[in-house]
């Protein structure tokens, strides 16, 4: 190679090389930006309009408040604590703080279909349960979640 030759080779291999990495800086960038949309923190879900106006069709029963009651001791309590205060044994551990069900003003605000929509679909490290309960034991536990912040 003359010279000439070997400059224009490097040349070309740092443009190529800024593209790359460049390339890659910014992908990298913008996935940090949709990861932190994606995980906004506490009480950032996205719930669609469709499951906010949501039906509860099972009634608030004393028995469907106490089958609610039973899952949430199984299912929820590690993390929500057992009176439902985000004070579970798991909670310490995880980087955004279970939410306190018992905030009346706060449980208040939503409707069932809303909270439905929450627990059927979770927001890490709250996880999903619809692959883990049927819709109608979701539907208890809202049922027990109105009762218990009442
Ligand atoms: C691994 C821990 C964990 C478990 C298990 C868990 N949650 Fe959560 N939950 C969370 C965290 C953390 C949040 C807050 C998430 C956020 O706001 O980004 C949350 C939020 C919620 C919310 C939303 C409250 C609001 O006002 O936005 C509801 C409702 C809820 N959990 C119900 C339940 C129910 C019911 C169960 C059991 C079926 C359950 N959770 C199990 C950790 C957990």
């Amino acid at each position: 190679m003359r010279s000439g030759n070997v400059t224009r080779y490097f040349g070309g291999m740092a443009v190529f090389g800024a593209l790359v990495f460049g390339g890659i800086g910014s992908l990298w960038a913008s996935w940090l930006v949709i990861e932190r949309a994606g995980h906004p923190g506490q009480g950032r879900w996205e719930v669609p309009e469709s499951a906010r106006k949501m039906k509860n069709p099972i009634r608030a029963t004393a028995a469907s408040i106490q089958k609610g009651r039973r899952l949430f001791a199984e299912h929820c309590a590690m993390c929500h604590g057992d009176e439902g205060k985000g004070d579970g044994p798991m909670a310490e551990a995880l980087e955004t703080k279970p939410t306190d069900l018992t905030d009346r003003a706060r449980i208040a605000s939503q409707s069932d279909g809303e909270l439905f929509w929450k627990i059927s679909k979770g927001n890490p490290p709250m996880p999903d349960f619809e692959g883990t309960l049927s819709k109608e034991e979701i539907w208890h536990l809202v049922n027990f979640l109105r009762a218990l912040a009442r």
